[in-house]
């Protein structure tokens, strides 16, 4: 049976890649397809939770009882984020941001010339450091998409960013991570650790939510 355990609180997370525009038709993205952050607001729903999903561009249909802000960019994505985190009992950051933009936007289509071209690209802010680095700052989980090292790179991220918890994924395993039906997390917290071995994704969004529960009942 689907717990309740959410019921009554507000939950806010971002899901999908960002894509950074270089003209009016070409732009910078990854490999996310919104699915891991599609079946934690689906999940969240069930369990009781009012759910708004800031959503990167993906092709996945809104998940019934969810609230779904559909936004392009990592300054989009942080825009919308801001305006109603104050009413958020949860955040979670499942989107794959972009780290960098482009520097300067070109107004036309870019032609091609030279044989070789450069593109100067600017950080984009840190949606989820931006959530945790508040006042009054809901429960925060962030996501680590990591290549090697997951533990060290999950616990430094945990650290650096302030957050409550975060769930790695190792997305160099095939049929994990990126745009799969599957995925396993290993989840850290400052006080503890949990595996979540791979099984589809809805059913690790339902373990990952229950964690989550039981850690912002104790705060
Ligand atoms: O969408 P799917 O195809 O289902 O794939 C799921 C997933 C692999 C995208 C997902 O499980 C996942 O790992 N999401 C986080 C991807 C990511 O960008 O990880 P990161 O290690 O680069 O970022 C760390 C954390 O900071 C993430 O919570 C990210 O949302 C957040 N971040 C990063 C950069 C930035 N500018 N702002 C952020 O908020």
């Amino acid at each position: 049976q689907i717990s309740t355990a959410l019921h009554g609180l507000k939950l806010m997370l971002t899901a999908g890649p960002t894509r950074e525009a270089i003209d009016p038709v070409r732009y910078i993205s990854n490999h996310s397809s919104g699915k891991m952050g599609f079946a934690l607001a689906k999940a969240a729903v069930a369990m009781g939770a009012e759910v708004t999903l800031v959503s990167g561009p993906v092709s996945l249909p809104t998940p019934a009882g969810v609230r779904r802000i559909n936004v392009d960019s990592a300054e989009q994505m942080l825009a919308a984020v801001m305006q109603d985190i104050d009413r958020q009992d949860i955040f979670i950051g499942c989107a794959a941001v972009a780290d960098y933009r482009v520097a300067d936007v070109a107004a036309g289509k870019i032609k091609k010339s030279s044989e070789t071209m450069q593109l100067a690209l600017v950080r984009n802010p840190d949606i989820l450091a931006t959530v945790a680095a508040l006042e009054a700052r809901p429960f925060t989980v962030g996501f680590a998409a990591e290549t090697h090292d997951v533990e060290t790179y999950a616990r430094d991220k945990l650290k650096r960013k302030n957050l409550d918890m975060i769930a790695a994924n190792d997305v160099s395993v095939p049929g994990q991570g990126f745009n799969s039906d599957t995925n396993a997390l290993r989840v850290f917290w400052p006080q503890g650790n949990q595996d979540l071995p791979a099984t589809d994704k809805l059913s690790l969004a339902y373990q990952l939510l229950s964690l989550i529960s039981t850690k912002i009942t104790k705060k």
